[in-house]
């Protein structure tokens, strides 16, 4: 059987973070991943990652006081202080190991101005930062002699009470099934975002390590707040960076207006996401619109800064709508971006909580977007994703391998774990021709989600949202896998995805449903308040015995910034 003292599962930034963290002990230590590594969805961010250096002026506890006020103040105050005091030497780390991030006309590392946030503090490489990090950081897991099990697809954690002992995954090439043994587990599976239909979020970005710990026994966290991205392309529904709007870019509607300043007259353009997007939504909902669209102006940036800074935004918006943004506005819309719930762990990674406060699966640990620390509570803020991913990346590691040294394998039988997944696969195989295709059920899936959970949310909606997922549950017990082979059968690799964003739709919907205020991206019409009184508290949910959702909460931990009014 395959056996490793640490597994990370994901191999985009947190999950590279974590294993080279590991690797440089010697530890063995090994990364699984549905993709080669280089291709996971890290690669797709845009813009920059956020640290405040003090010999720039700049101030950690700045950073920790936007982050908080950006988060509507559901974010636990203890991690995103951790978050921001480490950003610095994690930035410097990034150089040294290779990343050419943009310089000033000094030669010091240049920064540009992002969301949500007082100073420029958005450290980048033009815009494929996530890109660049990506590779540098692949080049490092080379050097340290990882072992990847690439295009590997993780099916089931292996379990003993609440103890997670590694997986069982299939080898895509193969079709085989394994088991795979490890006294640590560290979750890296990235986000959701494919839940919803457009979504800035690769393919890839099923949920799957949310669904793994959850059916596992973990709970899920603040599940409801899902980010809206306030420019992502008309149609495709593809990023275009904030970065743009940090370099000065306008959001303009049909009249030419620059609307924002009637929704956040200080910052404009630069206020938190949920802000923006909400103003966005407004404007289309008024008419303001080209068809459902408002536009992001760069021309005044001229072409050279636009050709240095933005060339990859230019390629895109040539490419997919046709618009040279040298010339012309292009037509943009919110769309779902980003997960700031997922599985609830403590500041070094943790599942499960050692003093028993909350219960998890221990062994288990998550780091980057499937996890849920919290430090992006109830709206992240730009660039605060590429931190997160490597600082909870190596914490996590530490924390695997602390608990990697004080605890042995766990016993079991590998046959009756492989057996086990065989059958449950086969089952799906078997399925005759009467049910959905995996393809229908997804998009019906994501589009009643996007209809019941966007920018704005009602009771009557997110219900309509949920009965429509439950539905579904029943549907997806029938699907129909059509290719009946054995390697790289993709088809029943987007089923198996598919079983999981149905988790993660599942708990979304139950979450805002809960949450009866608006807070960060969870805005309702119904109750168009923040209730300070009643909701300083996170949401938990678990999967019951029987399949069912139960709800736990725990408070926000608050160190030093009471809740306040949040204007921009
Ligand atoms: O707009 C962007 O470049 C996205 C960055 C992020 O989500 O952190």
């Amino acid at each position: 059987m395959y056996s490793h003292d640490v597994l990370v599962l994901g191999a985009g930034l947190a999950g590279m973070r974590a294993a080279l963290e590991a690797a440089k002990t010697g530890a063995n230590v090994a990364m699984l991943s549905k993709v080669y590594p280089v291709r996971s969805h890290s690669n797709a961010a845009q813009g920059g990652i956020n640290a405040a250096l003090t010999d720039r002026g700049d101030d950690w506890t700045d950073h920790a006081y936007d982050t908080v006020k950006g988060s509507d103040f559901l974010g636990d105050q203890d991690a995103i202080e951790v978050m921001c005091r480490e950003a610095g030497q994690e930035l410097i780390n990034l150089e040294h190991m290779g990343v050419i991030f943009n310089r000033d006309e000094e030669g010091h590392l240049g920064t540009r101005a992002f969301g949500g946030q007082r100073k420029a503090r958005t450290f980048f490489v033009a815009d494929i930062t996530g890109q660049a990090i990506l590779h540098v950081m692949f080049e490092q897991i080379l050097k340290y002699n990882v072992r990847v099990y690439d295009e590997w697809y993780a099916t089931t954690l292996i379990m003993d009470g609440n103890r997670c002992g590694g997986v069982v995954a299939m080898e895509m090439r193969t079709g085989d099934i394994h088991a795979i043994q490890a006294k640590a587990t560290i979750l890296a599976t990235g986000g959701s975002g494919r839940v919803f239909e457009p979504s800035t979020n690769a393919l890839i970005c099923s949920g799957d390590g949310m669904s793994l710990a959850y059916r596992a026994g973990a709970p899920l966290m603040d599940m409801e707040m899902v980010q809206y991205h306030p420019t992502t392309l008309k149609g495709s529904g593809v990023l275009l960076t904030e970065g743009a709007r940090g370099e000065g870019a306008y959001l303009i509607n049909t009249k030419g207006e620059r609307f924002m300043e009637k929704y956040a007259p200080n910052m404009m353009e630069l206020a938190s996401r949920d802000v923006v997007s909400r103003a966005e939504t407004i404007e289309i909902n008024e008419g303001n619109d080209i068809d459902g669209c408002v536009l992001l102006d760069c021309r005044h940036l001229g072409t050279a800064k636009i050709m240095e800074r933005l060339s990859y935004i230019h390629e895109i918006s040539l490419d997919l709508v046709g618009v040279d943004i040298t010339k012309d506005p292009v037509p943009i819309r919110p769309g779902v971006h980003y997960q700031m719930g997922g599985i609830k762990t403590d500041i070094d990674g943790r599942c499960w909580d050692p003093n028993g406060a909350w219960k998890g699966v221990e062994g288990l640990f998550a780091a980057g977007e499937t996890a849920c620390v919290s430090v992006h509570g109830g709206n992240r803020l730009g660039a605060n994703s590429l931190l997160d991913t490597v600082i909870f990346g190596r914490r996590s590691a530490i924390g695997a391998m602390d608990y990697a040294s004080q605890n042995s394998h766990l016993n079991f039988s590998e046959n009756d774990w492989v057996n086990g997944e065989k059958a449950k696969l086969q089952g799906f195989l078997d399925n005759d021709a009467s049910g959905d295709l995996v393809a229908k059920l997804r998009m019906d899936m994501a589009v009643a989600m996007d209809k019941g959970l966007g920018v704005y949310r009602t009771e009557d909606g997110m219900q309509e949202a949920l009965q429509a997922v439950q539905g579904m549950r029943e549907r997806f017990k029938k699907v129909v896998v059509q290719d009946k082979g054995k390697s790289f059968n993709t088809n029943l690799i987007f089923a198996l995805e598919l079983g999981c964003m149905l988790d993660c739709a599942e708990t979304i919907a139950i979450g805002g449903i809960e949450r009866k205020e608006s807070r960060g991206a969870h805005s309702r019409t119904d109750y168009d308040k923040r209730d300070d009184e009643n909701w300083m508290k996170h949401i938990l949910l678990r999967q019951g015995d029987g399949g069912e959702v139960t709800k736990e909460y725990m408070p926000i931990v608050v160190t030093q910034w009471q809740p306040e009014e949040r204007k921009y």
